[in-house]
């Protein structure tokens, strides 16, 4: 058989991430200016069809094993349903997951287990109005709560929950955030915010560290390093225990995101498209290598996969954010997805 995804440094990519769309109803600070950005024109961003056909290419011809979709927000797509079914017919049958900041998800999250997705993960970086609406600039915090609740009531669990700490906005919330979701059986995710905001504002300062998330946890929880391979994961994970009082019945999972103070590029196994069709073989690539002009060009499924494994080939070997030349990638994390 051809070769799969594989980069200079042998590493091989098995996860595929889609972005659905670079448009989203949240604002957050990280990841998106006040004003928004200008949005993809419909034209230019891939269809369902094109977007499955690409995901068949991945999974029958590359190697894919785990397709995640991403946006922007990924339910502001309409063919959402139509996607995941296809996705879930393909052979072999790739896992099929969503991050999505789960605004719409309570209506909705039936219908998409019913259509074969077999979990979410909801970016929430606070459980109090205020500090949600500081972060997202939306206030949609119960809409979101009402998202999680259905995913988890649908079978789209283990519901993973992504947050981000910002110091002096949220970051006084972590143990808070850690005790509600080890109540529901959800397994939270402290992620160190990496630079791929917007405004470019990014600095090592302005970032909430793996020890420092450590350090915030350790009143109220221990932690001991779960027993689990990390099998190449971007989270760390720890068996979270509460110490005292009506902490003490609380127990579970909890990562730690680590990108910037523990980098974990050597074991990197992912390459994204855009929501536009072009490849991108990290989240820091500077160059993208363009399917959809093959797609719309008529090209074949075997030219369309030897770009791909192209673009890998150019794949970096690692974020670089803690080199001194480091230079931000255009796209904010908006439009890559994450
Ligand atoms: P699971 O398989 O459910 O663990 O997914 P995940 O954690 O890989 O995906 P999710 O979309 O929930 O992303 C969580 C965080 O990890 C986000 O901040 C992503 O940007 C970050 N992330 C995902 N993939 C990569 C990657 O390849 N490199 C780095 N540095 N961060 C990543
Ligand atoms: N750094 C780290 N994580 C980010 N996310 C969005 N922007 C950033 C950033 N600059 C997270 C969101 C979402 C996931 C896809 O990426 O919280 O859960
Ligand atoms: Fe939108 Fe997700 Fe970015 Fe928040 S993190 S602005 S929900 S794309």
């Amino acid at each position: 058989a051809a070769a799969g995804l594989i980069d200079p440094l042998g590493r091989e990519a098995t996860d595929l991430r889609v972005s659905l769309t670079d448009v989203c109803n949240l604002r957050c600070t990280y990841c998106m200016p006040a004003e928004g950005l200008p949005s993809l024109p419909r034209d230019q961003a891939l269809t369902a069809d094109e977007i499955v056909r690409l995901v068949t290419i991945g999974v029958r011809d590359l190697g894919i094993r785990q397709v995640r979709f991403t946006g922007g927000e990924p339910l502001l797509r309409r063919d959402l349903v139509e996607i995941i079914e296809r996705c879930a017919a393909l052979e072999p049958r790739p896992e099929i997951s969503l991050t999505t900041n789960a605004i719409g998800l309570a209506e909705r999250a039936e219908r998409l287990a019913a259509a074969g997705l077999d979990r979410v993960n909801v970016s929430l970086d606070s459980l109090h109005a205020e500090t949600f609406m500081k972060v997202t600039r939306r206030p949609f915090l119960n809409r979101v709560i009402a998202g999680v609740d259905a995913a988890a009531a649908h079978g789209l669990g283990p519901v993973k929950i992504n947050a981000v700490l910002l110091p002096g906005v949220n970051d006084h919330e972590a143990p808070d955030l850690l005790a509600w979701a080890l109540e529901r059986g959800h397994e939270l995710r402290f992620i160190e915010q990496m630079a791929l905001d917007a405004d470019h504002t990014w600095s090592r300062d302005s970032m909430v560290t793996a020890a420092r998330v450590r350090e915030l946890l350790s009143d109220r929880f221990d932690l001991a390093l779960a027993v689990e391979p990390r099998d190449g994961a971007p989270a760390e994970r720890f068996v979270a225990t509460g110490r005292t009082g009506d902490d003490a019945r609380l127990h579970g999972t909890v990562g730690i995101i680590a990108s910037v103070t523990e980098p974990f590029c050597a074991d990197c196994r992912r390459t994204r498209l855009t929501a536009e069709g072009s490849v991108r073989s990290c989240l820091f690539s500077h160059t993208e290598f363009d399917l959809r002009g093959l797609l719309r060009g008529g090209a074949t499924d075997l030219d369309v996969a030897d770009r791909w494994r192209e673009a890998m080939w150019a794949k970096p070997k690692g974020h670089s954010m803690n080199d001194a030349g480091f230079v931000q990638p255009d796209r904010s994390m908006s439009a890559i997805g994450g």
